[in-house]
């Protein structure tokens, strides 16, 4: 890294360091409000500007002519140690190596027009969720080329919540929701989403997150603080988040139950989910937690909600395929309906007669009449035991569950109940899943010795110590 730049700024260790060295042609830096974006993206160009000199052309683009002065003046306290110079019409940075940096607003999609034809090194789109559509970015992507042989590169910011946050979460978060994953586009180019928190720049403190707090509703500020791209307003399931209910896959141990559940689908697509039941083995993942660590979702690729139309039998091998290294006998519960005889034998019994066991998931979904209802299952769930530790876990790679779940909404005429108009295949499978082991929270009573406990596991043994000698 360049010598002379660090002097001057230099990236915070963790993902803005990650961002200016990730040599993907587009990076997505994103998530948290103060995580540090605009900085990084500044950095980044002066460090680019430092390897490529004169060749280095690079355009900033953002929503608003407000925005981008923002930007611009905090280019302006970075670059001008470096020995820049500025010009306000056409806003632009010329580095002393000859680089160049022109700033610009793209208030109307058409305004990326007047970019045709021109060549940058780095296009840089900050806040892209500001964008109410991708098309004026994928405008200025055709812009990338140096015929200095430079390698080009697109680098975009961005917080959940803005009015793109569909199409920006869609193509840079749904693929890999933790990120840090190559996403491989059909036209093969790659791209990857570099989350970043609050937590991560130490130049923001407490009173920073306080300010954040007052001035959104309780779901976006959530999303702000911890880039968390699943938030909706109005969500069925608010409990949810990526940070509490997403874990990146591990190895669980195989004396843990296993089972299946499964929504059958045709048109639309089915929902197959396994889960293993944890037993408190693990410190993490709290007893009789639900862990689903793999889904088989079949939807037409790049199509949301519709379906493979494959046979019960291809679906039952497919299955079994990917059940061959399970451990132990896999049983599943599925839903009811595929148990119905018309005329022939059942979808379940197809299946069957293919080895893949199931049996009807009570279907409930809302409570009545002294039964429980399977939405509040997989709300209780989230929302945790008498500590707060989730009882519902999924691994990052079920990603049309983690993208269909907290996208429900409440049906408008039944408010308990979900719109059932969306895309509830996945959710309806873990609802079976959730309704096969109910779960009930008890009102914990906490005594002396579990406070005790709990410091010592922390390790926080000096205090343990005492907390145990005052007992
Ligand atoms: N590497 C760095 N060196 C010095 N200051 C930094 C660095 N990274 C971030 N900061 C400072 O932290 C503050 C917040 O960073 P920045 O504005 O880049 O965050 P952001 O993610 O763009 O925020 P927002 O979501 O509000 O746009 C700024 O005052 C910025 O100058
Ligand atoms: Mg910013």
């Amino acid at each position: 890294m360049s010598a002379t730049v660090i002097t001057v700024w230099e990236p915070q260790k963790g993902p803005q360091s990650a961002f200016v060295a990730c040599p993907v042609f587009e990076v997505f830096f994103g998530g948290a409000r103060g995580g540090g974006k605009t900085d990084a993206v500044l950095g980044e160009w002066a460090l680019h500007a430092d390897e490529f000199r004169a060749d280095a052309i690079g355009l900033m683009v953002r929503r608003s002519r407000i925005e981008l002065l923002e930007t611009f003046e905090r280019a302006r306290i970075i670059y001008t140690k470096l020995g820049a110079t500025f010009t306000q019409n056409p806003m632009r940075v010329a580095m002393p190596n000859g680089a160049r940096l022109t700033f610009a607003y793209l208030e109307r999609d058409a305004d990326a027009e007047q970019y045709q034809g021109h060549s940058y090194t780095r296009v840089y789109v900050e806040e892209a969720g500001n964008f109410p559509s991708p098309a004026p970015i994928m405008k200025l992507m055709a812009t990338l080329r140096s015929g200095a042989g430079v390698p080009v590169g697109m680098r975009l910011t961005g917080n959940p919540g803005g009015p793109g946050h569909q199409w920006v979460r869609a193509r840079y978060i749904d693929p890999h929701p933790l990120g840090w994953q190559i996403i491989h586009s059909p036209e093969g180019l790659e791209r990857i989403y570099i989350p970043s928190r609050v937590a991560d720049n130490v130049y923001l403190g407490a009173d920073y997150v306080q300010r954040l707090r007052a001035s959104g509703s309780p779901e976006l500020v959530r999303a702000w603080l911890e880039g968390d791209w699943s938030v909706v307003s109005g969500a069925f399931f608010p409990e949810f988040s990526m940070d509490r209910h997403v874990i990146a896959p591990r190895s669980l141990p195989d004396h843990w139950p296993r089972f299946r559940s499964f929504d059958w689908g045709s048109a639309r697509p089915f929902s197959c989910l396994w889960w293993a039941v944890s037993d408190g083995s693990i410190p993490d993942i709290a007893r009789g937690c639900l862990v689903n660590y793999r889904e088989w979702y079949g939807m037409r690729p790049g199509e949301p909600n519709v379906g493979l139309r494959m046979t019960a039998e291809a679906i039952a091998d497919g299955i079994r395929t990917r059940e061959a290294d399970d451990p132990g006998v896999m049983v599943g519960v599925a839903d009811p309906a595929m148990f119905a005889e018309d005329g022939g034998p059942s979808i379940a019994h197809r299946m069957m007669a293919r080895s893949v066991i199931f049996r009807p998931a009570d279907n409930k979904r809302i409570a009545g009449r002294g039964a429980m209802g399977g939405w509040d299952q997989v709300r209780g769930r989230l929302a945790g035991d008498a500590d707060g530790r989730p009882m519902l876990l999924l691994f990052s790679t079920s990603v049309d569950l983690i993208r269909t779940l907290p996208a429900l909404q409440h049906d408008d005429a039944r408010p308990e109940d979900v719109d059932s108009d969306m895309e509830d295949h996945a959710p309806d499978s873990a609802r079976y899943a959730c309704m096969s082991r109910p779960f009930i929270r008890d009102a914990k009573v906490v005594t002396p010795t579990d406070t005790w406990m709990r410091a010592w596991q922390r390790s926080e043994r000096s205090d343990a110590a005492e907390s145990w000698r005052v007992a």
